[in-house]
C-alpha cells in the first residue's frame, strides 16, 4: 500500500519561482521573524496573511488557577493538513474551541481567513462559522436523530432557503462523501460502528462545504485498518475539495501519512510547527519520547516502507 501523500503544499516560493525570502515579506512581518521573542521555541514564519487560514497570537487560556495556554502562537496555512499533537490535557481541544469561538480566552488575537474570530459582532462570527466544519472529539451526534437528520441540521440552521428535496439530496451527497452507504442515513448513531459514527460526524462537518475543517482525534478508538482508511478519506477529500484541515491526533501513522506540518503543544504553547522531519529532531523530552519511543519508531518504519 502506498501511503506516501501527494499534498498540495502552500507556496514556499514567490510568483517568479524563487524561494520565499524574508526580504520578500512586508517589513512588519519580517520584523516579527527577526525580532522573535527568545522565550518562544517556535515563531510563526513571515509570510502574507493571505496564505493563512488561521493565525493565533499571544493566546492565554486559564480555568481558575490552571493556566492551559500562555502566550501561544500558531499559524495554519491555507490548504494544508496541520497535525496538532501534545500530551493529554495540554490544551489541544481548548485551542480548537478557542478558534471556533466556543471558548473565550483571557488574552490574545485569533484571525480566521483574515477576520477577527474573537469579535463580538455576531454577523462576523457567523460568517466564520459558515466556513468551518467540526468533528468533535466525542462525535457529538444527536443520539435521538438519524444520521440523515444529524447531517441536515446545519443546512436547516444556516440555509432556510433550501427546500426539503434539495436538502435531502445534499444530505445524501455528504453521507456518500464521508464514505457511508446510503442505508446508514436512516440509522441512529447507536446503531453504527465506531468508525461509521466518525464518518457520520464527518458528513455533518462537511454539510456546509467548509473551507476549514476541524477534526478532534478522529481516529481515536478505531482499529488500525479503520484509522488508515479514515486518514485516506480525509486526504482524498482535502485534495478534491481543497479545504484546510486542523487535525488533532495522537496517531503517529496519521501524522506521517497525511499531514503537511505538525504543531506540538507542550509547556502551555506551541513548541514547534514544521514538517514532521524537522519536528522529529526537535530537542524536547516529550517530542523525543513521542517520536523516538517504540511507537514512534514503528510509525516511521511503516512510513518508510509504504
Ligand atoms: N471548560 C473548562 N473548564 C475548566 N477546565 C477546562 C475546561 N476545558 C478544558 N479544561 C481543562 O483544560 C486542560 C486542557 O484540556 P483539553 O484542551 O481538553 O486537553 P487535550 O489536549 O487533551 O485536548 C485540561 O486540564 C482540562 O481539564
Ligand atoms: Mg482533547
Amino acid at each position: 500500500m502506498n501511503r506516501a501523500p501527494q499534498l498540495n503544499r502552500p507556496p514556499t516560493t514567490t510568483d517568479s519561482g524563487e524561494p520565499r525570502r524574508i526580504e520578500d515579506t512586508p517589513l512588519s512581518e519580517a520584523r516579527i521573524k527577526r525580532d522573535g521573542d527568545e522565550r518562544h521555541g517556535y515563531r510563526p514564519e513571515a509570510g502574507s496573511d493571505d496564505d493563512l487560514a488561521v493565525s493565533v497570537r499571544g493566546l492565554t487560556n486559564q480555568f481558575g488557577e490552571q493556566i492551559v495556554h500562555q502566550n501561544l502562537d500558531l499559524d495554519v496555512r491555507r490548504g494544508e493538513i496541520l497535525g496538532v499533537v501534545g500530551g493529554s490535557g495540554t490544551g489541544k481541544s481548548v485551542l480548537m474551541r478557542s478558534i471556533l469561538g466556543l471558548n473565550v480566552p483571557q488574552a490574545g488575537k485569533i484571525d480566521v481567513f483574515g477576520t477577527d474570530a474573537l469579535t463580538n459582532d455576531d454577523a462576523v462570527r457567523r460568517r466564520i462559522d459558515l466556513r468551518s466544519g467540526v468533528l468533535f472529539q466525542d462525535g457529538a451526534l444527536f443520539s435521538s436523530l438519524t444520521v440523515a437528520e444529524n447531517v441536515a441540521l446545519p443546512l436547516k440552521e444556516h440555509h432556510e432557503e433550501i427546500d426539503d428535496d434539495l436538502r435531502a439530496q445534499l444530505v445524501r451527497l455528504k453521507i456518500r462523501l464521508a464514505g457511508l452507504p446510503d442505508e446508514a442515513a436512516d440509522k441512529l448513531p447507536a446503531q453504527l460502528s465506531g468508525g461509521m459514527r466518525k464518518r457520520a460526524g464527518l458528513a455533518r462537518a462537511l454539510a456546509l462545504d467548509p473551507d476549514l475543517l476541524f477534526l478532534d482525534e478522529p481516529t481515536a478508538g478505531l482499529d488500525p485498518i479503520g484509522a488508515a482508511a479514515f486518514d485516506q478519506l480525509i486526504l482524498t477529500l482535502q485534495q478534491a475539495l481543497g479545504f484546510t484541515v486542523f487535525l488533532i491526533t495522537h496517531d503517529l501513522d496519521t501524522l506521517y501519512a497525511i499531514c503537511n506540518r505538525v504543531a506540538v503543544l507542550a509547556d502551555k504553547r506551541v513548541l514547534i510547527n514544521a514538517p514532521i522531519q524537522q519536528v522529529e529532531q526537535f530537542d524536547h523530552p516529550w517530542v523525543q519520547e513521542y517520536f523516538h519511543g517504540p511507537r514512534g519508531r514503528a510509525a516511521q518504519h511503516s512510513a518508510q516502507v509504504a
